[in-house]
């Protein structure tokens, strides 16, 4: 019994003590005093949109991302998915199958021609060229929408480069809807075929009369 009691007494002198020299820390006024929980306190600041290094016990380094991967099959509202895969393959389906839903006219082309010059103008030029400010400073300069093996891309594979990108080119998928892909698409091969697209080769007959018709129209239109 004697010796429980000394145990509490020197119990109570060792907190007596840790009050005291908690207590005094307090009469600096710039000191925070004694933080049982300092997370609760100073909450790691993250940015958004970013990533931060943090350091591992074990020495070893972590990369965090503010922002969290969606759970897989995430569709973001407004964003439809585009069913061709960012492999070889997924290229050749979406040369062949993946069409343009939108109508070739002046309004779509001219939005098309707007967001080139938000998103394009500085690598690929004005014309299409290659000769941006910034496309002249890469290691490959873009080539010509215009060079002999470019011309003839399918409007598919123009979407396709434009989601998933090409070599110095990074994709723009999360940059632009695919309404706004298919309306740069259209002023990609306005600048490749100013003078109107070529006809398709099969089925000339019919193309050709489209294209008389188109012309016609567009005399109305001018006058
Ligand atoms: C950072 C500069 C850069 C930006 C921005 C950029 N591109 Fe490109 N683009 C390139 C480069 C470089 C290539 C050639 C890639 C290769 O073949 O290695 C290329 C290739 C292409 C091609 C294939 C035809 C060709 O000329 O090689 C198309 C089509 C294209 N880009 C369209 C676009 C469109 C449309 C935009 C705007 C949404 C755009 N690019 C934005 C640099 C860029």
């Amino acid at each position: 019994m004697k010796k429980v009691k000394s145990i509490i007494s020197v119990m109570a002198v060792l907190g007596s003590i840790t009050i005291a020299v908690t207590s005094c820390s307090k009469h600096d006024a710039n000191s925070p005093g004694v933080e049982y929980m300092p997370d609760m306190y100073r909450s790691p600041s993250l940015e958004t949109n970013s990533f931060s290094v943090i350091k591992n016990s074990d020495g070893s380094f972590d990369t965090i991302q503010t922002n969290r991967i969606p759970v897989a099959g995430t569709i973001a509202r407004g964003y439809l998915p585009f069913p061709y895969a960012n492999t070889a393959e997924g290229l050749e389906q979406a040369k062949l199958n993946a069409h343009n839903p939108l109508e070739r006219n002046e309004m779509n082309t001219k939005q098309g021609e707007e967001l080139y010059g938000k998103y394009c103008v500085h690598c690929h030029g004005a014309t299409g060229q290659g000769d941006g400010l910034v496309g002249q400073k890469l290691a490959g300069a873009p080539p010509p929408y215009t060079q002999a093996d470019k011309i003839n891309m399918t409007e598919g594979e123009l979407f396709y480069i434009i989601a998933y990108g090409r070599g110095y080119m990074g994709p723009h998928a999360s940059l632009l809807t695919q309404e706004e892909r298919w309306k740069l698409v259209l002023y990609v091969q306005h600048l490749q075929h100013p003078d109107g697209m070529p006809a398709p080769a099969a089925d000339s007959s019919a193309t050709k009369e489209v294209k008389v018709k188109e012309k016609k129209s567009k005399t109305k239109g001018t006058k």
